[in-house]
């Protein structure tokens, strides 16, 4: 009865606590942005579909177990100004650089990310190839310590210096190896403490198909957001 009650009181504060905090698309909110970032206008009305894409792509399944993505990541490569758009072909050239990105809410923040701090990162589960993965995943890049914004500040200001833990291995896909899906997620969560994995390979888990869903779960990361792109080899 005591516990039912604490529960129906928990529920009360949460349901509360989302309620004050809703807000239309905090678009102006840019939580992190480099220099030179770009704006891209995606159809946000469509969170959903963003969802079926990763799903119909597999991402969802080989790559991340299913949720419901709450952030959306631009991701701009400025060399060329290829921008990763769920599942567009980048050519290798275009992303030897590290990109510029961005994330912000597409859905009113919720309890459990509204202090939360990120992670970003950029895993390819198609080593060597999507056919034969055996090197899957392969860990490209971890960046951590990106913060939300508080109030007061202007959009965009830059609240904590990211710390590159994984540095960015641009993306080489072997020759005859097909398209590789490279998967961009965005992780909440505590990442004060964070460590990289022992090895990009598997993200050192030493088995096919380990990599990123190990070890937000390790470091107690929850994924709020995917975006990727496809890259090959110009020989195949
Ligand atoms: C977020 O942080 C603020 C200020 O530190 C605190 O007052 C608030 O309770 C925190 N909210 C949650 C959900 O942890
Ligand atoms: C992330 O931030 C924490 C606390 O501010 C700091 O101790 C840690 O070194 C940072 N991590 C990296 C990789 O910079």
């Amino acid at each position: 009865m005591m516990l039912a009650t604490c529960l129906a009181c928990v529920c009360l504060l949460l349901a509360t606590a989302i309620k004050t905090s809703a807000s239309p698309i905090h678009r102006d909110q840019k939580i992190f942005e480099f220099p030179d970032a770009t704006i891209i206008e995606p159809d946000l009305s469509q969170t959903s579909a963003i969802r079926d894409t990763l799903i119909a792509n597999k991402i969802i399944g080989d790559v991340l177990d299913d949720f419901e993505p709450s952030y959306y990541i631009e991701i701009d490569y400025p060399s060329t100004h290829d921008k990763v758009v769920l599942g567009n072909d980048i050519p290798v050239d275009a992303v030897s650089e590290r990109p510029v990105f961005n994330f912000f809410s597409m859905k009113p923040s919720s309890v459990e990310t509204m202090n939360s701090t990120f992670t970003l990162v950029l895993t390819d589960p198609d080593a060597k190839s999507r056919d034969k993965p055996k090197w899957s995943e392969m860990c490209h890049w971890i960046l951590t310590n990106l913060t939300t914004p508080t109030p007061g500040p202007p959009p965009g200001t830059l609240h904590a210096k990211p710390g590159e833990i994984m540095e960015y291995l641009p993306p080489g896909p072997p020759p005859k190896t097909g398209a590789h899906r490279y998967v961009f997620v965005l992780l909440a969560g505590d990442s004060s403490n964070l460590k990289a994995p022992k090895d990009r390979k598997h993200w050192g888990y030493g088995k096919v198909r380990h990599g990123v869903r190990d070890w937000a779960e390790e470091n107690d990361l929850k994924v709020v957001g995917a975006n990727f792109f496809f890259a090959q080899n110009e020989k195949q």
